[in-house]
């Protein structure tokens, strides 16, 4: 197990700057590697890796373990995506995205006829028809080798006989405790009778440990009918939310292909429509290849430069055009992904002076930071990178009284008003309204790379949309500028996404002069805190190894591997 060793190795590092640290070492493991956001879960998954399962076995039994030990974004009642890569055959993607309910409309976010932003981002309406178990379940039976019972079963026990509430938690959950105060089921799940849990407490979830049972006895159907599905119209019902049980009885995931890139002769494979994440991945990454990066240096004002420019111009063609495929039918994918559009871009790039965005056009919806990633890799060296959200940070707030779980606030990924665009960063743009059965446009990048025909890596995170650019840093990290794994994860982070116009930098990770040297070519430089939680894997094929790294920036990542 390298979970232990691993981890006193990063408690000291931890104590200096979040910039590269100079020869951090990433995990390592030969039979297989769990990354996730709670070293429990990373742990969950080993297991079923060790006995003999697959990664798509090790991603079901993680994901329904981090709904347990990491409920601020692992769920249950929310969606995402799953990215899978097996060893031979051709990757796919599963789509387990929230949709708008059956009443659902444009329109529905306005009161008095004005946009209202609570409704939207915190009520019982801006709950989406959950995903995440007709989606496991469809990948499970797609891909998965053991039995559904088996992989459920530990997040079962977790939630039954409870697990110890780390420092992280303990933080997390007594920030919360105003929220809470507003659900009475919320503040009895997560709260000693509304005192905070302190770390080394134990956490007990008894309703979501029977929800997790009908789950593992029924399939989907111990969660999209009978009673949790009566629990689910119940609390709509009584709070004005829209849910249905007809709604949850009609949620279906979907197989999807991939979004396929090149980059340098590395094959990107990653999440399509309706998450927005693979095609801007690719779409910068093709600008960039035209640029000497690994000439330039990591860090460079000159290539901090021509990537916030890739970033600009792909968060604008996000805005423009992309949505549910299912319902907007002309997304121009092949052309957002070509390298001759790529070149194009790159033409109107001034490698001295910034661009400007326009901001008479679009701008954004507000996208919480929250949602959780997991990066994983078995024996066979297939690979799983799936990245799932309850949107904010515990979601609506809401835990469904009697089924233990919080719901999502995902509709607020979908447009605000048709036509509404102000200076708060709001956009009214056709392809992301809300209707009913649409899936919301998301920023999530699960993304797997190949060379050669054999796995290379295994990257994503969460972070709204610096998801993105994080995912593509972590790319350019290892690719151009050579770093592991580890250090891959700990470098200083960058964001650009067209509006508001400017660079964001994480606290310490770039130098002052680099600031300067980009503020003279006519760039707004701000600096805020910690971007996303990445977990990455690279496969070193040569000695047969998986190098993992975990993102220090959160508490409680761990990976879990042999
Ligand atoms: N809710 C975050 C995302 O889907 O990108």
């Amino acid at each position: 197990m390298i979970r232990r060793a691993f981890f006193i190795v990063i408690a000291a590092l931890a104590l200096t700057s979040l910039t590269v640290q100079a020869g951090s070492t990433p995990a390592r493991a030969k039979l297989g590697m769990v990354i996730t956001q709670s070293d429990i879960a990373s742990q969950v998954g080993f297991e079923v890796i060790k006995s003999g399962g697959n990664a798509i076995d090790a991603a079901v039994a993680t994901a329904f373990a981090l709904a347990v030990t990491h409920p601020t974004a692992g769920n249950i009642g929310g969606g995402g995506f799953i990215v899978f890569r097996p060893a031979s055959g051709e990757p796919v993607s599963y789509d387990f995205r929230e949709v708008g309910p059956s009443r659902a409309s444009p329109e529905m976010w306005l009161k008095d006829g004005k946009y209202d932003f609570d409704t939207h981002h915190n009520s019982h309406l801006s709950v989406g028809v959950p995903g995440t178990v007709a989606g496991l379940h469809l990948a499970w039976k797609e891909a998965g080798s053991k039995p559904w019972t088996a992989l459920v079963a530990p997040s079962i026990k977790l939630a039954r006989d409870g697990f110890e509430v780390s420092h992280g938690l303990a933080r997390s959950l007594a920030s919360m405790i105003p929220e809470f105060k507003k659900y009475p089921a919320s503040l009895v799940q997560f709260s000693k009778n509304g005192q905070p849990y302190e770390a080394g407490d134990i956490l007990k979830q008894a309703d979501l440990a029977k929800t997790l049972t009908r789950i593992a006895d029924q399939g989907p159907a111990g969660f999209y009918q009978g009673e949790t599905a009566a629990l689910i119209e119940k609390e709509m019902k009584a709070n004005g939310g829209l849910i249905t049980a007809g709604d949850l009885k009609a949620y279906e995931a979907k197989k999807r292909g991939v979004v396929k890139g090149v980059y340098r002769g590395y094959d990107i494979i990653s999440m399509p429509p309706p998450s927005s994440g693979g095609i801007a991945v690719v779409q910068i990454l093709n600008v960039l290849e035209g640029f000497d990066l690994k000439a330039g240096g990591y860090g460079s004002a000159q290539n901090i430069h021509y990537t916030a420019e890739a970033m600009r111009r792909a968060f604008a063609d996000r805005a423009r055009y992309l949505g549910d495929p299912d319902f907007e039918k002309d997304i121009p994918i092949p052309m957002l992904i070509s390298k001759d559009y790529a070149t194009g871009l790159r033409k109107t790039i001034d490698p001295k002076k910034a661009s400007k965005s326009a901001t008479n056009s679009f701008t954004w919806t507000s996208e919480s930071p929250e949602t959780t990633h997991l990066s994983i890799v078995d024996a066979k060296r297939n690979a799983v990178s799936m990245t799932y959200t309850l949107e904010y940070g515990y979601g609506s707030r809401i835990v469904v009284p009697g089924a233990g779980f919080l719901l999502n606030n995902e509709m607020g990924d979908f447009n605000g008003q048709p036509g509404l665009t102000d200076e708060r960063g709001m956009i009214g743009t056709n392809p992301n309204l809300t209707r009913p059965g649409k899936r919301m446009l998301s920023s999530m990048a699960p993304t797997i790379i190949a060379k050669d025909g054999q796995l290379f890596m295994v990257t994503g995170t969460p972070g709204g949309r610096t998801i993105i650019n994080t995912v593509l840093t972590t790319i350019l990290n290892v690719i151009d500028y050579g770093m592991n794994a580890q250090e891959a994860v700990d470098a200083g982070r960058m964001h650009h996404q067209w509006l508001p116009d400017r660079i964001g930098i994480e606290r310490f990770g770039f130098s002052a002069d680099t600031i300067k040297l980009l503020q003279a070519m006519g760039h707004t430089v701000q600096e805020g805190g910690n971007q996303g939680a990445a977990q990455v894997i690279v496969f070193n094929q040569k000695d047969n190894m998986l190098e993992g790294g975990v993102d220090r920036r959160p508490a409680d990542g761990g990976a879990a591997g042999k």
